[in-house]
């Protein structure tokens, strides 16, 4: 198939693509490296450097594109409570140029990159695909407004829709020609940080508030391994139907507390983890673990790297071998 990722040159678009490229696809990376970096795109991929407001220009009738992976958008749900005019745009106008650009130009499929965020905090666990969806966050909410037009695109337009609600995603691609992980700058996800405090290029980790009803306080997250995720959308490429959306959730269905996660870090890592506790962030839920059955059923997903320890081995050996920017 010929498919456009949006968003290829990020942590999960740029291992997205790299599967698709081993799976014999042909694949146009649309990404203006707002916060992507030019060394994860693929190099047998096609790389156009432009934002999605200039989707057009790409996905028209003459290119004949099969499929669009939709990964590009802004991703800090601290950052989208202060800056939300900026989430609004980049995620939501963003991504109707892209339903826009796929309607005119008859491409027949889109997978979107959901998110846990969308359901805020669950009424019950484990979240379900049926679970209500009520957003905590700006950035949750610009990604439910895009599942709601995927649901009417499918039903008005006829596209085969499928949004992919990913909840914790860590982990990297080892494999050749080139190591793909997480390097987002700046950093806001927990391992990597812990990496930077095991590593001694920060002195403590900001475990952001420890008064949640859990088992040590701490928030509790559901994590993936970006391999078993990217996994999920050669799946669903092949299990898109036109005139449906289909929404999956894709988790292990195994909550961790922050400070478990920490844990394992060290145990991983060797080294030392200090932590200190900082207020709650604004519209972070308790608690977000995935039922991910229906992927299991529907899609026939069997995560290979479900361990929460073979997830962070994976993580520090990209952050340890590959990542000169952090030295
Ligand atoms: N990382 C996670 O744990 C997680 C969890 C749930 C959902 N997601 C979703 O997965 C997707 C990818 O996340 P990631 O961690 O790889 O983020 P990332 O920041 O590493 O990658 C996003 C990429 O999109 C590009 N981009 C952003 N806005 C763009 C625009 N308007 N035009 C062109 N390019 C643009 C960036 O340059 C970047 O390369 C996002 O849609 C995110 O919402 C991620």
């Amino acid at each position: 198939m010929k498919l456009l990722v949006t968003g290829g040159a990020g942590f999960i678009g740029s291992v997205v693509t790299r599967m698709l490229l081993d799976a014999g696809h042909e694949v146009v990376v649309l990404d203006d490296l707002r916060t992507g970096h030019r060394v994860a795109v693929a190099p047998d991929a096609t790389h156009v450097v432009a934002p999605l407001d200039d989707v057009a220009q790409v996905v028209t009738p003459q290119a004949g594109f099969d499929a669009v992976l939709h990964l590009a958008a802004l991703i800090a749900a601290g950052e989208s409570m202060v800056r939300p005019e900026l989430y609004w745009h980049t995620n939501v106008v963003g991504s109707l140029a892209l339903l826009d650009a796929v309607r005119v130009a008859g491409v027949p499929k889109v997978v979107f990159s959901s998110t846990a965020a969308v359901y805020g905090n669950p009424v019950e666990l484990p979240i379900s695909e049926t679970a209500i969806t009520a957003p905590t966050n700006t950035y949750g909410a610009t990604k439910l407004t895009v599942d709601m037009a995927l649901t009417s695109a499918a039903a008005g337009n006829g596209l085969a829709a499928v949004s992919l609600r990913y909840f914790n995603v860590a982990g990297a691609h080892l494999g050749a020609p080139v190591p793909l992980g997480e390097r987002h700058d700046p950093e806001t996800h927990l391992i990597p940080i812990a990496f930077d405090v095991a590593s001694g290029r920060r002195e403590k980790l900001q475990l952001f508030g420890d008064d949640y009803p859990t088992v040590d306080g701490t928030c509790v997250r559901d994590y993936i391994h970006v391999t078993d995720l990217a996994h999920a959308h050669l799946l669903a490429l092949d299990a898109a139907v036109g005139g449906q959306h289909r929404i999956y959730n894709l988790g292990n269905g195994s909550g961790f507390t922050n400070r478990q996660v920490v844990e394992v870090v060290r145990e991983v890592t060797g080294q030392p983890v200090p932590v200190v506790v900082a207020p709650r962030r604004v519209g972070d839920p308790a608690e977000l673990v995935a039922a991910a059955d229906l992927a299991r059923t529907e899609l026939g997903w069997t995560p290979a790297k479900p361990t929460l320890h073979d997830i962070v081995s994976d993580a520090w050996a990209f952050y340890r071998d590959h990542l000169p920017e952090r030295g």
